[in-house]
């Protein structure tokens, strides 16, 4: 049932549980990754809307302390209000520790039916700037004004990351999605500067999409994508579009990185409507925990687990209600656990 890895190294990771359903399904992905034989050593902190009482913010500055030291972390949802309180704990995340990307592999999963085969694409999204930058006022009763940032420094570096991970995954194209035809300055600037990288990758084919066609583009012909390049609103939506594409946010992992530390998380949220019910999808956090077994170069453990999910997905039995089936987090969990050789 489990694997040895070849030489046993011990790797200290932060872990936030977080809200909703984050501590169900990062217990889960906690059960897997022992039951695979990876010697990990938690440094279990507490971040979200549920630590607000306790701290006054729901990213203490503890959480941040842990992840500059471990310089790994998997993480589970955190749930936003909407409207006035804080500030998202993910965005200061993502703004504090300097993760400047956000990369989501979205691909069909074995056993999940949908309407497209041949999805196989990493969604890379700019996650500092753009209209996340918490640049927001009210310039008179009725009128809010949100400042949408781009610089040419951010835009570089997203750009020369999909480019580099377009060639170290073997993947022949990279497209960017834009909006330059309306906002010439703003995505003009990211246009440009995406172009200028794509001069240094000839090995690599470069395409631009307007945003809108891309969404209608990617419900019709899914297949013909394999890097999309996006600032940052845009990577934010069209990302839970490609999820639904190959399953839903149950199925897609994902991970925030920047030059040296990474945080994995799936692509959803806290999901307060079934929190607590024992009812939530595991697989996301399981692969991005995959994805994070790669950065450390625990390659085999991760293929196992990876071959482990595929399989226990093959059977309807183990689906859980997002994917149609009766399944819970619990039933989910046993089946990868079961299949890992
Ligand atoms: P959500 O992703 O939490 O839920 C959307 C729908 O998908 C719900 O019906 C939910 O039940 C379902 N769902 C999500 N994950 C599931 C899973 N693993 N298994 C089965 N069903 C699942 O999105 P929503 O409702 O927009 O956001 C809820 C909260 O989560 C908000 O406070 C939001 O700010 C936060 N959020 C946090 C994220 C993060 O920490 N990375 C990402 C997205 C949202």
């Amino acid at each position: 049932m489990s694997t040895t890895p070849k030489e046993t190294r011990t790797h200290r990771v932060t872990l936030i549980q977080g809200d909703g359903i984050g501590p169900e399904v990062t217990e889960s992905a906690l059960r897997v990754l022992e039951a695979a034989g990876v010697t990990m050593e938690w440094d279990s902190v507490e971040a979200g809307a549920d630590v607000v009482q306790k701290y006054g913010t729901p990213v203490p500055e503890g959480v941040l302390d842990s992840i500059r030291k471990t310089r790994v972390a998997l993480k589970g949802p955190i749930g936003t209000p909407v409207g006035g309180g804080f500030r998202s704990a993910n965005v200061t995340l993502r703004q504090s520790l300097g993760l400047f990307a956000s990369v989501r592999p979205v691909k069909n999963v074995p056993g999940v039916a949908t309407p497209f085969d041949g999805v196989d694409l990493v969604v890379v999204r700019e996650n500092t700037e753009g209209l996340y930058s918490g640049l927001e006022h009210q310039v008179a009763p009725g009128i809010v004004e949100s400042l949408k940032i781009v610089t040419e420094a951010a835009s570089l570096r997203i750009a020369e990351y999909a480019f580099q991970l377009a060639r170290r995954e073997g993947r022949g194209e990279v497209c960017t999605v834009h909006k330059a035809n309306i906002l010439k300055l703003s995505d003009g600037l990211f246009l440009e500067c995406a172009r200028r990288v794509a001069k240094g990758y000839p090995d690599i084919a470069y395409r631009e999409i307007i945003v809108d066609n891309c969404a209608m583009q990617l419900v019709k012909d899914p297949g013909q994508f394999q890097v999309l390049l996006l600032e940052n609103l845009y990577g934010d939506i069209l990302s839970d579009l490609c999820a639904g594409l190959v399953g839903g946010l149950g199925v897609v992992p994902g991970a925030n990185v920047g030059e040296d530390i990474s945080v994995f998380e799936a692509v959803h949220g806290s999901a307060p409507d079934i929190a607590g019910k024992g009812l939530a999808n595991p697989i996301a956090v399981i692969l991005s925990a995959v994805m994070m077994l790669r950065h450390l170069e625990e390659a085999d453990a991760a293929g196992a687990i990876e071959r482990a999910v595929f399989q226990a997905l093959t059977e309807p039995d183990n689906h859980t209600g997002d994917l149609g089936g009766r399944a819970g987090t619990e039933k989910m969990t046993r089946a990868v656990i079961e299949r890992l050789e």
